[in-house]
């Protein structure tokens, strides 16, 4: 199934422009074939094309926003989704327990497995011909839960910070990387904070990677878990919905961490 996804989203990919833009993403939605949308003018752009996909919760499954072509794109996709998102409620468990919670504690707070949603973004690469003047996806970490991501079998890119530096994520064939995203490090207080990462890109090879974000239920104000709040360790982040956090993060494009960074600030200022 793995191989079969990259597979589909390749030949998506390569084919020539004018059928790709048929799918060109909507400011509403965000949906489609693109590169970065509605950032704020002047911004820096990254070296890289994408797809996104609404795949739950299923009001916002939306068919004519998927491609028609390849032909075993969409069932493959759908059936990619189904597999990932199983996998992600399974890690949802065990991140719960390793945090001293009952079992089906942090699906509780994402607000039930029934209103998670769950976003596909296949990520392209391009071969670069100066590829040290740019970046293929800047610094970021993802605004959702979590995120299970199919990088590229063959070809390096992902850089992970970790104590200051930039470390780069070397390919393991028909492995995941799992990145804890922002909601998951507000609904916890910080105790899994989320993974800044970016991409690099290269003069020689083009990349795919297949990313499926998996995120609470976005109408629902988050805040951290009172289990996880307590007089030493007093709440970091004010309740905001999940829908409300990823407009904020769209108009601004990847910054890093200053997001939920951002937010965090916030919160210490209005307790202070
Ligand atoms: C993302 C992402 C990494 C990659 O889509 O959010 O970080 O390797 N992708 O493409
Ligand atoms: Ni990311």
């Amino acid at each position: 199934l793995l191989r079969r996804a990259r597979a589909v989203w390749r030949g998506f990919f390569r084919q020539p422009m004018e059928v790709k833009q048929r799918y060109a993403n909507s400011p509403a939605t965000y949906e489609g074939y693109g590169s970065r949308l509605g950032v704020e003018k002047g911004a820096i752009l990254d070296w890289g094309d994408y797809y996104f996909l609404h795949v739950r919760p299923p009001h916002l499954f939306d068919p004519d926003k998927w491609p028609h072509l390849p032909p075993e794109l969409r069932e493959t996709t759908e059936e990619y989704s189904r597999e990932v998102a199983a996998l992600c409620g399974r890690l949802m468990t065990a991140m719960s327990l390793g945090l001293g919670a009952g079992a089906s504690r942090l699906q509780e707070a994402f607000g039930g497995a029934e209103g998670a949603g769950v976003c596909v973004r296949v990520n392209y690469y391009p071969r670069c011909p100066q590829p040290e003047l740019t970046l293929g996806l800047s610094s970021h970490s993802d605004p959702g839960g979590m995120t299970v991501l199919l990088a590229d079998e063959r070809v390096r890119g992902l850089q992970v910070r970790r104590r200051g530096a930039w470390v780069t994520v070397d390919p393991v064939p028909d492995a995941f990387i799992v990145n804890v995203g922002d909601q998951i490090q507000v609904l916890t207080n910080a105790t899994y904070r989320s993974v800044e990462h970016r991409v690099m890109v290269n003069a020689a090879e083009e990349r795919l990677s297949v990313a499926l974000f998996y995120n609470p239920r976005s109408d629902l104000p988050l805040a951290p878990m009172p289990e996880l709040v307590s007089p030493d360790r007093p709440s970091l982040y004010k309740p905001m919905t999940f829908d409300e956090y990823r407009l904020y993060i769209r108009r601004k494009g990847p910054r890093g961490k200053s997001q939920v960074e951002s937010i965090e600030a916030t919160a210490i200022g209005a307790a202070r």
